[in-house]
């Protein structure tokens, strides 16, 4: 069966957005408006898995709304809301929760790291974020699913949960009238030169929200000076760049700071190298630094004069959860139908 085209992808409202989330998300984000219609969510619910002060997390779920728009999303054209506005996620959540299964949730890499060692203490949200995650992408009935390389395995989960549930319930969504298959089978987009960006202190580490080091990160909001320091302070090796993609193996700082520029440019990593390629890398560190306060310079300003304005944004949200609730309501009457509760 052909499903309607449709992307859509989250970002979690907690702490400050960073390189890594706008190179391997959000810049994606914008590029997949022009030929498709798109639904991005600022993921409250996600958010309270781990604990929030509440007044922070209204901050920071505006700060969200206000880098989608200043990034260069349409709020008109496509959807951006905050997940708890449409409470069909959590609906939907419940049935994908009795879907999946405990092994299933139990192999999560990243339930693994956040949990730790005290695994006993964390939220049973924790546990089931990644089909909170499959309950976001499946009640709009997604085709496309834009994510950096950590989310990957998350897809693969709501690709596991979509087609469990649509063989439990094949004869029921048959009868019901929705042929072979009720949810499509979201496809994970994750390509380019940097869908994983690391830490700038350690080439080993992801650049993430939660690194202690504000020196790991290049915060959306950070300032000319502050974006240009942070770069030429970032850890590099002794040797030339190389010329050729071969010569970043083994080099994880050099290789990361060339897919940056890489996609901060919109090139590949190869023209990257044959421009710097045999030069050192301050020469590099100078062209890059200049490069990104050129791009993120003007997101940051407007990024600080949206999120003065609650009014225009909290209007946004408004607007944004009104629409997508009429989608995922309709996936909602239907889901219930298929799984045999009985409705209004
Ligand atoms: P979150 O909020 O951690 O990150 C938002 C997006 O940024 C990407 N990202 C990165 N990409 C490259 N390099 C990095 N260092 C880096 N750090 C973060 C993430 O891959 C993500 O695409 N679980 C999700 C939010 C979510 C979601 C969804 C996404 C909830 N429901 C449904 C897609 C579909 C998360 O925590 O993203």
């Amino acid at each position: 069966m052909a499903f309607k085209e449709r992307v859509f992808s989250g970002v979690q409202p907690t702490g400050n957005l960073h390189l890594g989330n706008y190179l391997g998300a959000i810049v994606k984000f914008v590029a997949l408006q022009e030929n498709y219609d798109c639904i991005y969510c600022v993921v409250d619910m996600h958010a309270i898995t781990v604990w929030q002060d509440p007044a922070e997390l209204k901050k920071t779920t505006r700060e969200v709304t206000a880098a989608f728009i200043a990034c260069g999303i349409d709020p008109q054209k496509h959807i951006i809301f905050n997940q708890s506005q449409v409470a069909e996620h959590a609906e939907l959540a419940w049935v994908c929760n009795c879907v999946a299964r405990m092994g299933w949730l139990n192999r999560m890499t990243q339930f693994k790291e956040k949990a730790g060692k005290d695994r006993e203490n964390v939220s049973v949200g924790l546990f089931v974020y990644p089909s909170l995650m499959a309950a976001d992408i499946l009640v709009y009935r997604a085709t496309h699913v834009p994510v950096g390389e950590d989310q990957k395995q998350h897809l693969e989960l709501s690709r596991d949960i979509a087609q469990k549930f649509n063989n439990d319930f094949a004869e029921s969504i048959r009868s019901h009238g929705f042929g072979d298959a009720f949810f499509p089978l979201p496809e994970p987009l994750i390509q380019g030169p940097a869908t994983r960006v690391m830490s700038l202190r350690d080439g080993s580490k992801k650049m993430s929200k939660s690194d202690a080091s504000d020196q790991s990160r290049i915060n959306l909001t950070d300032d000319a000076d502050t974006i240009a320091l942070k770069i030429r302070r970032a850890k590099t090796d002794p040797h030339p760049l190389p010329s050729e993609e071969k010569g970043l193996e083994g080099r994880p700082e050099a290789e990361n700071l060339v897919g940056i520029y890489a996609a901060l440019q919109g090139v590949s990593r190869a023209d990257v190298l044959k421009q710097f390629g045999g030069g050192q890398f301050s020469t590099f560190k100078n062209a890059l630094a200049d490069l990104s306060v050129a791009k993120l310079g003007p997101i940051g300003a407007e990024m600080k004069r949206l999120t003065q304005d609650h009014a225009y944004i909290d209007k946004v949200l408004a607007h944004g959860s009104e629409r997508a609730q009429a989608i995922a309501a309709e996936t909602m009457k239907a889901v219930k139908d298929i799984v045999g509760f009985v409705r209004r």
